[in-house]
């Protein structure tokens, strides 16, 4: 909230300054990222390249930052990354950009005899769709531990939380959650950084998440 009330003041007394959010620089960026993660932040390649595509800025803007100071490890990424690439100012701005991207689950009906069917904007209207394919698993289970055990940060229903920064789990790819469940054990990457040393997904066995991850691949549809 504060963070909102610091750009309004900036955008009012002090155009210029860095604080400014400029989106249009932020869809010039997404130009170079849309190669691999989409041109609306789709992701791709079922899961190798993750959903950006509404996810809280603050979080996108911390995992660039953590890219940026080789905290987090991303080879794929490095090249575009550097401080010449991705000043504070573009990070700021692509991290606003894709926030805003809104991806439907499902299209609307639609009737192809109507007079008024346009069948180009009903494509490019296809391309903004993501449907997560159902994972393996005891949904109903799933759904149990779920609430229990990461709703609370992950919101009730795997949406995310804009306010603390946590990414929604559900609508991403399942494979990419798989690979970070991986890392966050091996503590490459932190879960919490409130207790870094503990990982809470070494708690839970692969049974579990796999029900977990099944639960999620639901909410979508
Ligand atoms: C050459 C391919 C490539 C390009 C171009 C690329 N990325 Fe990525 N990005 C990746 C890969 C691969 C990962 C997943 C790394 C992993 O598994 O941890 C990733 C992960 C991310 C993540 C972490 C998401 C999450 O949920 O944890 C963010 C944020 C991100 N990229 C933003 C961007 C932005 C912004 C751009 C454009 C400036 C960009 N990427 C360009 C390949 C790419
Ligand atoms: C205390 C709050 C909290 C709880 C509880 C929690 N998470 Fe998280 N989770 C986070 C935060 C914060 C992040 C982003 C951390 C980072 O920067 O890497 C995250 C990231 C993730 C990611 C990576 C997503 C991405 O896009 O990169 C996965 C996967 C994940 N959590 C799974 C889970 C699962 C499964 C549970 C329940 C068993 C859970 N989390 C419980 C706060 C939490």
């Amino acid at each position: 909230m504060l963070y909102r009330i610091k750009i309004i003041l900036c955008i009012l007394f002090l155009p210029g300054l860095s604080l400014a959010i400029d989106l249009e620089n932020g869809e010039e960026i997404n130009e170079v990222c849309a190669g691999c993660h989409g041109e609306y932040g789709q992701g791709g390649k079922e899961g190798e390249y993750p959903r950006l595509a509404g996810m809280p800025s603050a979080f996108l803007a911390k995992q660039l930052h953590l890219f940026r100071d080789r905290k987090r490890p991303n080879l794929a990424m490095v090249e575009y990354i550097d401080d010449r690439q991705m000043p504070d100012d573009d990070i700021q701005d692509i991290s606003h950009f894709l926030e805003k991207i809104v991806l439907k689950t499902k299209l609307p009906p639609a009737d192809e005899s109507q007079a008024g069917f346009n069948a180009y904007e009903r494509l490019l209207e296809s391309k903004r769709l993501m449907q997560i394919p159902l994972a393996p698993g005891d949904v109903a289970q799933g759904k149990k531990q779920y609430r229990k055990e990461c709703g609370s940060c992950h919101g009730r229903d795997g949406l995310g939380d804009m306010e603390k920064a946590v990414p929604m789990l559900a609508g991403q790819y399942t494979n990419y959650l798989w690979r970070q469940v991986k890392k966050y054990r091996e503590h490459i990457r932190i879960h919490d950084e409130e207790a870094p040393e503990e990982e809470l997904l070494k708690e839970f066995s692969d049974e579990e998440l796999t029900d977990i991850f099944a639960y999620l691949s639901t909410v979508d549809d």
